[in-house]
């Protein structure tokens, strides 16, 4: 029994393995096989904020698993009916794993600090790793080897480059990252980083086309994120420049993927003719959260195979 909170819970090697088990997985799956890897087992999610791919994926998953999945409504009352501490150990007493998708990263913090059972992190203001590890995944599908290549960040330094940025840190890519002042990686972060992966190739710019020039993929996520609405304003004003277009895509490599975590604000970081044109892998990424849910899963839980 493991928690995900972050990239930083997990080595390289415990990558590639929850990475074997999605491809495997995966390839069964497409032959119409759903391997009951997690027969009996429960899965708990506790979300605070929307969700479409990560809840549905993780559900779906959890039943071709030969699991069982619930989501928790208001009514179990969250942080409100009784302490986090009491509200986690008993919630432990009933299921294998909980889900969470949290306002603030402590809340996930808390919640693996008193549940006795497994914690995934489906997203909080901090980081967002199990999205990172399927988008990981799928440029492994597409190019092999990821060693080498660079994945370039166009836009905020929010919870989705945290975490692509520690998960190209441990597997050999290198993540440039065009972000305007104001909303690149705090010093805290970047000290983690050095720490957590010292052998990360970083570099951080405000000039997007600089940042696309040697990319084998492009990455853009939304400007304004879940709960950060008051600032959308803003926000528009301080990323104008940062807007994926067929303008910038030329300044990529000719082979460069699109890709973006979904769901996508259209005409604010990306174009309608990038996300939907053919250098675009957006559907592939959100196809693979359900194969790469069941690797962390299975991973997670320990099931024997
Ligand atoms: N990418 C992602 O996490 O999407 P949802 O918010 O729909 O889960
Ligand atoms: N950065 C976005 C990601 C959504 C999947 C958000 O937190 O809203």
């Amino acid at each position: 029994m493991r928690n995900l909170l972050t990239l930083a819970d997990l080595k390289s090697a415990e990558i590639d393995r929850i990475f074997a088990i999605t491809e495997d997985l995966k390839t069964k799956y497409s032959q119409g096989l759903r391997e009951a890897l997690l027969p009996g087992r429960v899965m708990a999610l506790l979300f605070e904020k929307p969700s479409l791919r990560t809840r549905v994926s993780f559900e779906a998953g959890m039943i071709n698993l030969g699991g069982h999945s619930l989501f928790l409504g208001d009514d179990v009352g969250f942080g409100a009916r009784e302490s986090k501490a009491d509200f986690g150990r008993v919630l432990s007493q009933y299921v294998d794993v909980v889900v969470i998708r949290a306002y603030h990263h402590q809340t996930a913090e808390d919640l693996a600090r008193y549940c006795t059972c497994a914690v995934i992190n489906g997203l909080t203001d901090y980081a967002h790793p199990c999205q990172a590890l399927a988008d990981l995944y799928t440029l492994k599908e597409l190019i092999g080897r990821l060693k080498g290549h660079t994945l370039a960040y166009v836009g905020d330094g929010n919870n989705v480059a945290r975490s692509l940025a520690e998960g190209c840190g441990k597997v050999g890519m290198k993540f440039v990252m065009a972000t305007p002042k104001g909303y690149q990686f705090d010093a805290e972060f970047l000290a983690l980083l050095g720490r957590e992966v010292p052998d990360l190739e970083l570099h951080v710019t405000t000039d997007p086309a600089k940042a696309v020039r040697e990319a084998t993929a492009i990455y853009a996520d939304v400007w304004t994120s879940m709960g950060q609405e008051a600032e959308s304003q803003q926000r528009r004003k301080d990323f104008a420049a940062y807007q994926i277009n067929a303008k910038l895509l030329a300044k990529a490599p000719s082979g460069a993927f699109f890709m973006h975590c979904l769901p996508a604000h259209r005409g604010e970081e990306v174009t309608d003719e990038v996300i939907d044109g053919p250098q675009s892998i957006v559907v592939q990424q959100a196809s693979n959260r359900l194969h790469v849910q069941k690797g962390i899963l299975a991973w997670t839980l320990g099931a024997q195979r």
